[in-house]
Order: C-alpha cells, then structure tokens, then sequence
C-alpha cells in the first residue's frame, strides 16, 4: 500500500486525483492540503490540513509520495518541503521559472528523494511527444509551429505542454529561435512559431503544424477530460514509491522502467 498527500486537493485536478485515489486497491490518502476549504473532510478520516502546516503534517502522517498540482511559486516550495522531510514526489504543476526548477531540482538531489515531474500525465500526450520526435527528424527542413488552446483560468502561457514540445522540436530539428505569437511586419526565419490560445472551458489541445513546399502535416492531441491527467498522476505514484532517488518522466512510469534499488 502506497501512502499519499496532496497539494491543492481543492482545485480541478485535485479534486479528479482524490476520486482516482478512492478506487485505486493499492493506494492510501493519508494527508491532503490547501489554502482554501481548510477543516473539511476530504475522504475517510482525512482533514484538509493548512498548506502553512505542510512540514509538520508530513511528519506526522508520513506519507511515501506527495502529489502536487499547485501554482508554481506554491509548488517550488511544497516540493522543497517534501524533499527535506524524505517524501517522494508527483509534480503535475506547470509554470516554473528557471530558478524555481533550479530549486527543485537541488532539493530532490538533497533530500535524496525520487520524483517524477511531467507537465503533462496522460498516455496520450506521452505518445504525441514520441510522434512529434519523430516526425520533426523526418523534417528537418519545414517549417514549423506548436499552437495549444487552454481555458481562459488557466495562468501561464504556453502551457507546459507546450514548453516541452518546443524543446523536443529544437533538440529534434537544430532549431534555436522561438517566436511567440506574431505582429507586425516580419519576414519568417527558421524559428518555432508558438501560439496559446485561451478561451472557455477547454481542457487542452495541442497541435505540431509542419509545413513545407505543396503539403502540410498536423500532429494533434486533445484532451476531453482531466482525467486522463488525474489517472496518469495516481499510477505515477504507486510507480514513484518503489524506484531510487532521482527524477523521472512519465514516459520513465509508462515504459515500466524499474529502477528500484
Ligand atoms: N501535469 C499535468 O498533467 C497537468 C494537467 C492539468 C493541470 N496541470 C497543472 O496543474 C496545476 C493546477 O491546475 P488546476 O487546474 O487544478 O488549478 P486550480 O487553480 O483549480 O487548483 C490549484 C489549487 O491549489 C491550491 N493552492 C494554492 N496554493 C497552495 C499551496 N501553497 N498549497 C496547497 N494548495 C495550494 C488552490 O487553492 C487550488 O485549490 C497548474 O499548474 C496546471 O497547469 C498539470
């Protein structure tokens, strides 16, 4: 039995992650927090405890995996606080500066803790990454542009998603110029164009347009629901439980890698 907490267990996804939680056989809730709905009963016996008392709740509970699907600048410090106490970690949360990552990434090493971090956990979108590879080495040479559509709460832009795409296309097609949206008069480069759209309730799409002399190729993912997300997380964990200290990708849990000690 895997024991887990969450951070922002009040929002869209945490909500989605505690109903995935309550039918998965092998994983245990033990600690659940945020900053809003505090003293509530959020399964079981569990409280929704103040994200203020995240250290001393930890200790207490001891779980084997925090979960957080936060803001970013809320993350960077949840993170920080469940590595320093040996908690193992999910991070869903997008966002993160690269000073935040820096952060994160030196207090997993120095908490000797294992974390999968992936801005995005459905099956679907791990696999849109292995096709967006491979066809941005088969086309070296088109032009080409990543537009992602969100809803209009969403906070940054580009998605996290799509800060990840972009990289597999720059590394994939020996890109360095990235354009974000466009303007004005401006003759196109060899660049990778990006474009966030934000409206309504969209849960996120992500299309990789590739586009050269008389043809072009659409990559495309949409996501219908958070639950593809939530589901993607809860594996993570009972996953993030039994593998040694270090950082992993989803594509690491959906591979079946198994690093234990
Ligand atoms: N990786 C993925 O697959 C994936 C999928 C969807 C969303 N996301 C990301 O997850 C994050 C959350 O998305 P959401 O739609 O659930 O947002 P949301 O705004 O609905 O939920 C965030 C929750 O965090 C709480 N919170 C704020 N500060 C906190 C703190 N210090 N400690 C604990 N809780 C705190 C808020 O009160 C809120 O309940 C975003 O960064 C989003 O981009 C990632």
């Amino acid at each position: 039995m895997t024991r887990v907490a969450i951070t922002g267990a009040r929002g869209r996804m945490g909500n989605l992650i505690l109903e995935e939680i309550k039918n998965a056989p092998d994983i245990e809730l033990v600690a659940a927090f945020d900053i809003v709905g505090l003293g509530q009963k959020v399964m079981g016996d569990v409280l929704l405890s103040d994200a203020g008392d995240l250290k001393k709740v930890l200790q207490e509970t001891r779980p084997d995996v925090m979960i957080d699907f936060t803001v970013a600048s809320a993350a960077t410090d949840n993170i920080c606080t469940a590595a320093e106490v040996g908690v193992s970690l999910v991070v869903g949360t997008t966002g993160f500066s690269p000073e935040q990552t820096t952060r994160i990434h030196r207090a997993i090493e120095d908490g000797q803790v294992a974390a999968v971090i992936s801005p995005n956990f459905s099956v679907g979108v791990n696999v849109f990454w292995k096709l967006v590879e491979a066809a941005a080495m088969a086309l070296r040479e088109y032009d080409v542009e990543v537009i992602e559509a969100h809803h209009n709460k969403k906070r940054d832009a580009p998605s996290g998603t799509a800060v990840k795409t972009v990289e597999i296309l720059r590394e994939s097609m020996g890109l360095d110029r990235v354009v974000h949206g466009r303007e004005g008069l401006a003759v196109r480069t060899k660049e990778i164009g990006v474009h966030a759209v934000r409206a309504g309730d969209i849960v996120g799409d992500h299309t990789v347009l590739f586009a050269g002399p008389g043809e072009r190729l659409e990559i495309k993912h949409q996501a219908h629901s958070r639950a593809a997300f939530a589901s993607g997380a809860v594996r993570a964990a009972g996953w993030v439980a039994g593998v040694k200290p270090g950082i992993y990708s989803m594509a690491d849990v959906l591979a079946g890698v198994d690093p234990s000690v």
